[in-house]
């Protein structure tokens, strides 16, 4: 079957990515390393939320898809214990800086960093458990397509998680819950099972994280 982003309607929380947004969708300079600092510090509340969503085993190996500051990388690892985190972004700063923040779980070689993009993922076939990407689907132009890659590298019966918290101007917590259902949509477009959407409110708009799994077949 082909699938096609074109089809689809585009996701409530996108918005053209210029100004300030230009560098939350691919940080650069040392803007970029501000604002993945400040990443670090202000996402921490929904950051935990998705990450308990994630119910990690110790022996987990888990994939991140823009993991921007690395936080969530040392998070999950941290829980991970037995288990290999990998991570991939598309920002040669954020990988930098990231790496930073995850030293010693390189060098234990329990964490891997790579510069790469969501399009094509740097990884064999069927290696990850668990897949999560936060507040970085709504960058993606071509969803399906991206949808498509992170299945190829998910287990049979693996779980991906794909969070959102809407951030463009005037974002209300309508833009949430449109912002969920579209997810939801993409999700089953793409095949997946199990899809449920989990709502938590952070201020200033919701959260929505929408699971799903891959056939077991
Ligand atoms: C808004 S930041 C979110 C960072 C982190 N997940 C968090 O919640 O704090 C988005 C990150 O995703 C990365 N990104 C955006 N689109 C991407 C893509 N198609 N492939 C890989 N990384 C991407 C950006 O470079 C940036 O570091």
């Amino acid at each position: 079957m082909s699938l096609s982003s074109s089809s689809l309607e585009p996701c409530p929380a996108a918005c053209k990515p210029s100004g300030i947004f230009k560098q939350f969708s691919n940080p650069t300079g040392w803007l970029g390393w501000c604002i993945g600092q400040l990443m670090a510090i202000k996402n921490r509340e929904r950051s935990e939320w998705v990450i308990e969503l994630l119910q990690v085993r110790p022996n987990d190996l888990i994939l991140e898809v823009g993991f921007g500051s690395g936080a969530d990388i040392g998070r999950v690892s941290a829980l991970a214990t037995q288990g290999f985190v990998a991570g991939i972004d598309r920002s040669d700063v954020m990988v930098k800086q990231a790496g930073r923040r995850n030293t010693a779980a390189i060098q234990a070689k329990r964490v891997e960093l790579q510069c790469a993009t969501s399009s094509s993922i740097p990884y064999d076939n069927a290696m990850f458990d668990k897949i999560f990407a936060i507040n970085v689907a709504h960058f993606w132009t071509e969803p399906l397509e991206v949808l498509m890659e992170l299945k190829r590298v998910l287990k049979p019966g693996g779980l991906l998680a794909l969070a959102i918290q809407p951030r463009i101007p005037n974002a209300t917590e309508s833009t949430s819950q449109e912002t969920g259902k579209y997810l939801v949509n993409l999700l089953a477009v793409a095949g997946f099972e199990q899809i449920r959407c989990e709502t938590k409110y952070v201020k200033p708009v919701s959260v929505v994280c929408v699971l799903g799994t891959t056939n077991l077949a």
